[in-house]
């Protein structure tokens, strides 16, 4: 017998929307994991087989998902941030699944989350070491470079936010949504049209 097809997704398709937030649900959580697995271990090589540290243990996980009818649906981007010293905080383990970078500014979300979340919980200071080829994208978001570092063997640049620009974030379990930005051009296009 033939097996019932019961929604055939047609092959272009795209979420509608994404939601950044803070991980709420344990399937969440188990995606982002698995997530950082396949692109700091398998894709990029810097931890063999696993790459979870001791921050885990207290740092907060925030989430990129992607929608379907308006529920969260697939984790397709994450990040973590621990507060190391009162007021000090920091981020790491930012990471966009391959098929969703550079589509709905899942990355540049995901860090404005991070940083807006702390700045809300009482950061004075926000931190990371961010790899070279990121360094660009961070200074597009006012970061400060203070300057190189080596970790895992790979040349970093430690970085600091400038908490000016990151308004505190009071509801991360909301989070932010953003839309593919295909999407989000037509909507901005559309919304000219109507003004
Ligand atoms: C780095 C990473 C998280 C970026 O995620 P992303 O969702 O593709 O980034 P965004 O779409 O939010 O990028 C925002 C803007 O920065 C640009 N950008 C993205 N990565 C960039 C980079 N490495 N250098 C310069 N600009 C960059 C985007 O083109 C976009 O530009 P726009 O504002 O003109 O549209 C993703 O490439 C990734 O997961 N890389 C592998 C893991 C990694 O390197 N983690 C970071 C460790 S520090």
């Amino acid at each position: 017998m033939q097996a019932l097809t019961v929604c055939e997704l047609p092959i272009d398709f795209a979420p509608a929307a994404f939601r950044i937030k803070c991980v709420s649900e344990p399937w969440e959580r188990r995606e982002a994991l698995a997530l950082r697995r396949a692109v700091f271990c398998v894709e990029q090589g810097v931890f063999v087989g696993n790459d979870l540290d001791a921050i885990d243990a207290h740092a907060t996980l925030l989430v990129a998902c992607a929608c379907v009818a308006g529920e969260c649906d697939q984790v397709v981007g994450t990040v973590r941030i621990h507060e190391a010293e009162p007021g000090v905080w920091w981020g790491s383990r930012l990471a966009v699944h391959p098929s969703y970078r550079h589509l709905g500014r899942l990355g540049a979300t995901l860090i404005r989350l991070a940083v807006s979340m702390a700045h809300a919980r009482g950061a004075t200071a926000f931190w990371a070491h961010v790899q070279q080829q990121n360094v660009a994208l961070f200074e597009k978001l006012n970061w400060h470079l203070h300057g190189p570092v080596q970790l895992h063997g790979r040349p970093h640049g430690l970085m600091e936010a400038s908490l000016a620009h990151y308004p505190p974030c009071h509801e991360p379990d909301w989070g932010y949504f953003t839309l593919p930005q295909a999407r989000a051009r037509a909507s901005a296009s559309a919304g000219e049209r109507r003004t």
